[in-house]
This record gives C-alpha cells, sequence and structure tokens, in this order.
C-alpha cells in the first residue's frame, strides 16, 4: 500500500499543502513547531478516521476557520482511489471514498492501512491497560471490519447496562438478564479477536524485538482476561461473571469486569516490563509491536500498510536506530525528525512553518 500525495486545505498550521510522497523511506526534517507531527496526524486521520493523539475533530481545524479538508491518494495493488475526510466546527465529519460519501466510519477501515508511532505510544507499554486495548482495537478494527462492528455493538450495550446500573435500579431484575447475555455474546467474540492477534502479534513482536537489540531481549505477550478454548466457553464464563459482579457493579454504578477491563501482558526476558523496564526497553517493546503489527498486516493481505514514524529516532541508541533504519526501507516509510544524518536511501522533505520543499531523493 502506498500514499501518493497528500492534500491539505486548513488543517491545523496547513493553509494549503499538497505533497507527493515516493516508495520507501520519506523523510520530513524541520525545527520544532513547523507542522512535522501535523502532517502524519491528517495522513492518519485517513486511515481511521480519528485523530492519533485527540478526540476532538475540531482540534485538527486552523484557527479562526470552520472547516479543514485532508485528501490522501492511495495507491494499492495497482488502483488508486482518493479518501476525502471534512472537518467541520459545527457538525460531524463527513467522509468520501472514490467521491462517494461513506455513511458508517467502518466502511473507511481497510482503505488505507497505517501504523503510526510517535513517543506517545510509550503510554502502550507504561500506562493503564485502557492504553494496550486502545492499540488491540485500532489494530484489530482496520483488520477486520467485524471487529469493528462487534466492538461499537459492545460499547452501545454496556453503556445501557451502566445506565441500568446508575438509574433504574427498581427496574434491574426485569430486564438484567437480556443485558448480560448481550454482553457475554459480543464479549466473547472481542475476546477471541483478541486472543488469537496477541497470539500472532506475541511471535512477530518477538521477532522484532530480537531483530532490533541483536538477540538480547526476548519479548512475550499474552492476553489477560476471562480466555477460554472456544468462543463458546468465554460467553458462558463472561455470563457467569456478569451474574456473580451484580452486586459488585449496583454498588459501583458501571459494569466491572469484562472485555473493556481487559490487558495484554508484556513480559521481556521474564520480567513485567511495564513495571521493571528500563525506559529504553519500553520504548523499544513500543516499537517491537507496532512492527509486528505491521508484519500481521502484511502477511493477511500480501502487502505492507504504511508506516508513519514521528520523532522516532531521538528516543533510540544508535544500535537500535541504525537496524529501525533498516528495516523501514522495505515499504513506505514516512519519518519525522529535526535533523537527519544518515545514509540510507530515502527521499527529503523540508517542512517550514506549514509549508513544504522536496528535495532530491538521497541514494
Ligand atoms: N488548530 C490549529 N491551528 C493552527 N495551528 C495549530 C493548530 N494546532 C496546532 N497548531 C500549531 O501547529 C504547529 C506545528 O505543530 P506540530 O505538532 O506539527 O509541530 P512539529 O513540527 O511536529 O514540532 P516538534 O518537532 O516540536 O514535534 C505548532 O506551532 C502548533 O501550535
Ligand atoms: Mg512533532
Amino acid at each position: 500500500m502506498k500514499i501518493k500525495s497528500v492534500q491539505l486545505k486548513n488543517f491545523r498550521n496547513y493553509e494549503k499543502l499538497f505533497v507527493q510522497f515516493e516508495e520507501g523511506l520519506n523523510v520530513l526534517v524541520g525545527k520544532n513547531a513547523q507542522g512535522k507531527t501535523n502532517l502524519l496526524e491528517s495522513i492518519f486521520l485517513c486511515a481511521i478516521g480519528k485523530s492519533p493523539r485527540t478526540n476532538k475533530d475540531k482540534e485538527m481545524i486552523s484557527f479562526h476557520q470552520h472547516l479543514a479538508k485532508v485528501t490522501t491518494t492511495v495507491e494499492n495493488h495497482g488502483g488508486k482511489q482518493n479518501i476525502e475526510i471534512f472537518l467541520f466546527d459545527y457538525q460531524k465529519k463527513a467522509i468520501k471514498i472514490g467521491g462517494l460519501p461513506i455513511l458508517k466510519m467502518g466502511e473507511l477501515m481497510g482503505h488505507l492501512h497505517a501504523v503510526y508511532f510517535s513517543p506517545e505510544e510509550l503510554k502502550l507499554v507504561k500506562d493503564s491497560p485502557q492504553e494496550r486495548r486502545r492499540f488491540l482495537d485500532i489494530s484489530l478494527s482496520q483488520f477486520d471490519k467485524q471487529y469493528f462492528y462487534a466492538l461499537s455493538k459492545y460499547n452501545q450495550i454496556l453503556s445501557q447496562r451502566n445506565e441500568l446500573l446508575k438509574t433504574k435500579q427498581n427496574q434491574i431484575q426485569d430486564t438484567i438478564g437480556i443485558w448480560n447475555e448481550q454482553l457475554a455474546i459480543v464479549g466473547a467474540k472481542i475476546i477471541q479477536f483478541r486472543m488469537d492477534f496477541v497470539e500472532k502479534l506475541s511471535i512477530k513482536a518477538s521477532q522484532t524485538q530480537k531483530y532490533l537489540t541483536e538477540e538480547k531481549e526476548n519479548l512475550v505477550l499474552s492476553y489477560s482476561g476471562l480466555v477460554g478454548k472456544t468462543t463458546k466457553e468465554i460467553q458462558e464464563k463472561l455470563l457467569k461473571a456478569y451474574k456473580e459482579s451484580l452486586e459488585k457493579d449496583l454498588q459501583l454504578g458501571y459494569t466491572t469486569i469484562g472485555p473493556h477491563r481487559d490487558d495484554m501482558k508484556i513480559m521481556l526476558n521474564d520480567i513485567d516490563v511495564r513495571y521493571y523496564g528500563s525506559q529504553g526497553q519500553q520504548r523499544t517493546v513500543a516499537l517491537a509491536l507496532k512492527l509486528a503489527e505491521l508484519e500481521i498486516f502484511k502477511d493477511q493481505t500480501g502487502v505492507y500498510p504504511v508506516l508513519l514514524l514521528d520523532d522516532v529516532l531521538s528516543e533510540l541508541d544508535v544500535q537500535r536506530r541504525e537496524k529501525l533504519l533498516q528495516y523501514v526501507t522495505r515499504l513506505q516509510t514516512i519519518l519525522t525528525c529535526t535533523e537527519f544524518e544518515y545514509t540510507v536511501p530515502c527521499t527529503m522533505f523540508y517542512i517550514q512553518n506549514g509549508k513544504i520543499e522536496k528535495r532530491e531523493e538521497q541514494k
């Protein structure tokens, strides 16, 4: 998969921009606060319909403007397609694919596969389980629309159950059974998807971790939640758990168990990297997870997704940096940095104050 071009209008600090990307490594160089991250953000927006940095679409519209537009031209299996996203400050965003409006966000998934990595991604390893669930949810939604729809449905049922727990305690005995059952059915599907994914991810991430650290670090991932051998078994376990947790849930006013509370455990050389890993190890693990995601995409679809790397070089030691730069030349990568002094084949772009200038290719 390749991004041929990106066009921006009133997007963050870009009034107008048109840029054509090349195959392999594209390097965006610029001082701080010039628009490097903003450009990557606009691309990732076209992949998943959301910003990797904010939940408020409005923040992406340039100050004092009411409408922003991002258009990416994507090439896949020889065909070209435009993805257009319109952001408004007064209504929900609109999306067109190949010139046709889409009605559901799920329809966007799969048109542009992208993997995004920024220093913020350290959260994935260090922070609460929510970050790891978010990672699993975003990856799986891009892989499989069924997952995206199951997750939306689960969240919908969950908020209805929570509403009941909070405000309609007198009606609970009549209806809770139905909500529990529905939640267990969809929840089991989600857990099954995630378990299968974590298993694949563990194999790939362990390979990439070894590659980046010259065989020094052994990474193992596992899904932690109500797991089982079959989806049916998970469903039964979940149903039992929802029933048993009712008293506690009523006291707290929300559903305390289920896939929305699960986690992914990350062990590095037999220690829990979330608590005991060094900063550099945690960074490398976060990167290994993203590269593993990329490799799974490649195995499933036959093509690599686009890799978006924001400011990643400054975070790694020389050996890990060089390994990464060797790795990324095999696919289309857009990488940002404040300076770039490596002799790898790439196309350089200079960004200054929302303007971009393309330089000749470096062989
Ligand atoms: N909605 C907006 N409208 C106009 N400008 C914005 C908006 N949101 C952010 N900016 C500005 O865009 C500029 C560039 O931000 P960006 O995060 O892309 O910088 P960067 O080049 O990645 O810098 P760094 O190297 O520090 O990460 C910043 O000065 C920021 O204040
Ligand atoms: Mg930045």
